[in-house]
Parts: structure tokens; sequence; C-alpha cells
């Protein structure tokens, strides 16, 4: 049953609104006015409030800080021409955030709580949503563990925190991407398919000596053989490859990312063949070497479909077509587009009306 959700809200009395640069939005720079925060005691969510944007009062012993115990979501809303605000397949995230919190040992939220939660947040701030093109509201929950113990064990409290911001594209150019066969982003047995924050911990060092080397993405391989494509740092991987639309099945090192999700989706309802299985490096570099690879690109929230340009694989770099010829990226592109931002008919109910 859904309940109505109970939240305090606190308006700012000073909104930053006219003073931001939305001709210039960096991804994850800039926050909207507010943010909203619930508390986790006793066994049960609380305190649901929307307050002006700002820092929080903590204690540095908390364990989150010390063991990891957070994880987080990314979603986005759009303002169609009538002014009508949707939020993409909140659905979805609501899901995987309490998959994220099970295998962190973190409560869960009821998912109805979430999407209302974040629908509440956004409507404050709707004016905060861009209209530009490839511009959107980007949404960022957050579930921290709070207990100020040092000991290893679960916290008993925690915090829920939502933000938002307006963004642009969050990568500006075609990817050149390296396949990572030397470090690992998530084991067998691990935490790779949740949105943990020590995930994203794990990969900088990776990205950072890859965007030393002039890349700016890494493709992740299993950790066992690394022959194996994984996905991307912030994205899933797809490929046309002899016509069929293939990607890394989900398993327990990749995350079951919505943008993928959509993607087979309308893939399928396009008649054109989809298999999500183990996808090996060879097969990707021997199409890319033939010709048979078209379209390779990342599908996430924050990426949308960031298309691959070249693929780096032990020294030897395959280059791409051009992607402006790529058939099938670029529709789904541009059918994504066009559902987000109410141009064309919301079929599947992806769009949630705030
Ligand atoms: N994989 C990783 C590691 C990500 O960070 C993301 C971004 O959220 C994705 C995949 C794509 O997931 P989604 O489409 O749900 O944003
Ligand atoms: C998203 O697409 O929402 C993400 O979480 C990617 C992020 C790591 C920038």
């Amino acid at each position: 049953m859904t309940e109505t959700l109970d939240i305090q809200i606190t308006k700012t009395t000073h909104s930053r609104l006219e003073e931001t640069d939305f001709d210039n939005l960096p991804f994850g720079r800039t926050f909207s006015d507010h943010m909203l925060l619930a508390d986790y005691a006793d066994g049960e969510w609380k305190n649901f409030r929307i307050v002006p944007y700002g820092e929080i009062k903590m204690s540095p012993a908390i364990s989150s800080l010390h063991y990891g115990q957070a994880f987080f979501e990314g979603l986005k809303a759009y303002k169609h021409a009538d002014g009508k605000v949707v939020i993409f397949r909140p659905d979805k995230n609501a899901i995987r955030f309490n998959k994220s919190a099970e295998r962190l040992c973190m409560p869960e939220l009821p998912t109805d709580i979430f999407v209302q939660s974040i629908a509440a947040l956004v409507d404050i701030d709707r004016d905060w949503i861009p209209t530009k093109a490839n511009h959107s509201l980007y949404i960022r929950p957050c579930m921290f563990a709070t207990d100020p113990y040092l000991g290893v064990q679960p916290s008993a409290t925690y915090t829920y925190v939502v933000l938002t911001g307006p963004v642009g594209p969050y990568f500006s150019k075609t990817l050149r991407v390296k396949i990572e066969t030397h470090y690992t982003r998530a084991a067998e047995g691990g935490m790779g398919y949740a949105k943990a924050a020590g995930n994203y911990a794990s990969s900088m060092l990776p990205g950072k000596k890859a965007v030393e080397e002039g890349f700016d993405q890494l493709i992740w391989t299993d950790g066992q053989t690394h022959e194996y494509i994984e996905e991307m740092g912030a994205a899933n991987a797809m490929f046309m490859l002899d016509g069929k639309l293939i990607t890394a099945s989900t398993r327990d090192t990749i995350l079951d990312g919505v943008t993928r999700d959509t993607v087979i989706q309308l893939a399928k309802e396009w008649g054109i063949p989809v298999e999500e299985r183990r996808v090996s490096v060879a097969e990707i570099i021997e199409g890319a070497q033939k010709g048979t690879l078209t379209d390779a690109f990342g599908a996430g929230t924050a990426a949308t479909i960031a298309p691959v340009g070249s693929i780096s694989y032990n020294g030897e770099e395959y280059f791409l077509c051009d992607p402006k010829e790529r058939v099938f990226s670029q529709k789904v592109f541009k059918t994504l587009d066009a559902i987000k931002y109410g141009t064309e008919a919301d079929t599947h109910g992806w769009n949630y009306v705030v």
C-alpha cells in the first residue's frame, strides 16, 4: 500500500537560482536550493525533511567514513515544453537502491518512499531543471552509516540524503577507451552490482592512470581471466556486432543499469537481435578489426548514450566508424531524448510525472 510521506519543509530565504550560469554547467558541481534528509534509528526511517542545501554536521568517527558503508543512486528529471516535470524510471532506481542496501547490510527504504521523497524535492526545485538540449536535473540519492563507532559492524543509524543539480552531458566528446587487463573493478561474490561508494573508490587509481595515458574511460574486464568485458567506469558497455546488440549479462560484478535495460527494450521492439551474455574481448577486437563492430557506446544516466570512438587493448588502438554514421546509437539517443523531453509519447510509462 502506498502511504503518503510526511515531509517537513524549510525553504531557503535566498535562492541561488539567479546567480547560476545555466550556460556553464559542468557535471556535479552545481546544486539546487534544497536537499532532502531522513534519519534511520531504532529500526525505522523518520524525520524526512527538505531543507536549504548546505553542510551537515557529523562525527568524524562515523563508520561510513572508515569502513565505507555508503552507497548512492543516480537519476534525472526533465522539463517538457508545457512545463510538465518528469523523472525517468525512478521505480528502477528504487529497486536498485534496496539491492545496494541489502548487500551493504544497510536498511531498505520502501520503494514508494524513495520515489515520493525524490519527487517532493524535485517539485520544490522545479525551476532548477534546465530546458536546454542534453540538459536535465541530476538527482543523487545517497545513504550512509552514522554510528560514531570504530568497531567493524553494521551501523545502527543511517542518513538518507538526496541532492539535485542542473547538469549538461557527463561526457563532452567521443570516448577513447582502454580495456583494463590488470586492475579489477569487482570480483565474483563482491559488490560490483551494488552502487557502493567503495566500487568507485577502487576504480580511481586505474582511472587516473588511464587518463594520464590519454584515455577517457576504462572498460573493465572480469577479475579472473580479464578476457571478458564487464562494463565501463560510469556506464554499461554496449556493442553492435554483426547486426546484434551485445552487452555483458548482469551478474554480481556488474551494475544492472537502467539505461542498459531501456536500450535493450527499445532494440527488441525495433526487431534488433539482442544478446545479453559473456562478451569476450577477442570478439570485440576482431569486430573492430574487420569492421563488423558497427557501434559501441556507454549507456548510463549521467553518460546518456556516449559513443566510443576507439578501443585500446594491449597497446593497440582500434578505431571505430564515425559516431554520426552509427544508425543504432543515433536512433536510441534520439528516441530516448524524445521520450524524456516529452516530444514523443511515453508508451512504456517510463516518465514519472511530478
Ligand atoms: N555502471 C556503472 C559503474 C555506473 O556508475 C553506472 C551509472 O549509473 C551505470 C553502469 C549505468 O547505470 P544507469 O543506467 O542506471 O545509470
Ligand atoms: C550515474 O550515471 O548516475 C552515475 O552514477 C555515474 C556517476 C558515477 C557519475
